[in-house]
């Protein structure tokens, strides 16, 4: 999908230095199709490095600005730390900060340890933080800017095949109004999305069975199946001047289930 086609211009993000964690694939890779249509500077984070390569490569030939890829682990908060400034260094102080990576991995509730539930949240929820750390002393330079986060609404769900991702989805609404309250004097507003069912890449391999996704979409007011360009314009608005009046929020994008 042409997102341009159908997305408005948001004049504020033209040449705005954008980072997007999980960008390679899914929901992550439309957000940096969506911004680098709006002639910002887009860099994203991810540990996938073919297809983030080859992301970065084909949206360079059509952007206005070259868009960079940094691969690291967000597990690994000193390679994040890192990869956070050589984005600062290459595109100059970053004014959006989308945390959006994320697994959504099923586990048994019998065979959870306690190793496997702190990788769980180093995967879904201390990376929020740290890169919200190492990001903010760069917006705070700049005058201020905007954090969204990618929360879902499968904690809202009561689903009971994957608690330790309810967990940290349910938690970072916690850290987005934490953030927000601290952040706020220094014009930084921090908002979070909470997506639907998604039929991504992953999803569709994974999880997405034909009746599974009839029964969401049955739940849904909106009859049809949501992609991940759902998200760009709901994430542009929140990154925008247009939503500069707005922090602390926690906005669903799921057709309509709640
Ligand atoms: N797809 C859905 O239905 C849905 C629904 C609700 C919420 N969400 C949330 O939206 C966000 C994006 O999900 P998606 O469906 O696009 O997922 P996806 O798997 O398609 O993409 C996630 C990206 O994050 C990267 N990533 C994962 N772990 C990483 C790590 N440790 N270090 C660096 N990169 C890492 C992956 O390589 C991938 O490119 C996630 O936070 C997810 O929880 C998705």
């Amino acid at each position: 999908m042409d997102v341009s086609r159908t997305l408005a211009q948001f004049p504020d993000l033209k040449d705005r230095a954008v980072l997007i964690t999980g960008g390679g694939s899914g929901i992550g890779a439309a957000l940096v199709e969506g911004f680098a249509q709006q002639g910002a500077k887009v860099a994203f984070i991810d540990i996938a490095e073919m297809e983030s390569s080859a992301l970065a490569e084909r949206l360079s030939a059509q952007a206005a600005h070259p868009v960079l890829f940094q691969k690291a682990d967000l597990r690994d908060i000193d390679a994040v730390r890192s990869a956070v400034n050589v984005v600062a260094e290459r595109l100059g102080p970053i004014r959006v900060l989308v945390n959006n990576a994320g697994r959504d991995d099923r586990h048994e509730f019998d065979e959870v340890t306690p190793e496997y539930w702190d990788d769980n949240h180093a995967t879904n929820l201390r990376h929020v933080f740290f890169v919200s750390q190492a990001v903010v002393p760069s917006m705070k330079a700049a005058g201020g800017g905007a954090i969204i986060n990618m929360s879902s609404i499968a904690f809202l769900l009561n689903m009971p095949e994957l608690p330790a991702y309810a967990t940290a989805k349910a938690a970072i609404i916690g850290l987005t109004r934490s953030m927000a309250g601290l952040l706020g004097p220094d014009n930084i507003r921090v908002n979070c999305i909470l997506p639907g069912m998604i039929a991504t890449e992953r999803q569709m391999k994974l999880w997405l069975t034909e009746e599974g996704i009839a029964r969401m979409v049955d739940r849904q007011c909106l009859k049809q199946v949501l992609t991940p360009e759902s998200l760009v314009g709901p994430c542009l608005f929140l990154a925008s001047g247009a939503a500069a009046g707005m922090t602390a929020q926690s906005i669903i994008v799921d057709g309509g289930i709640f």
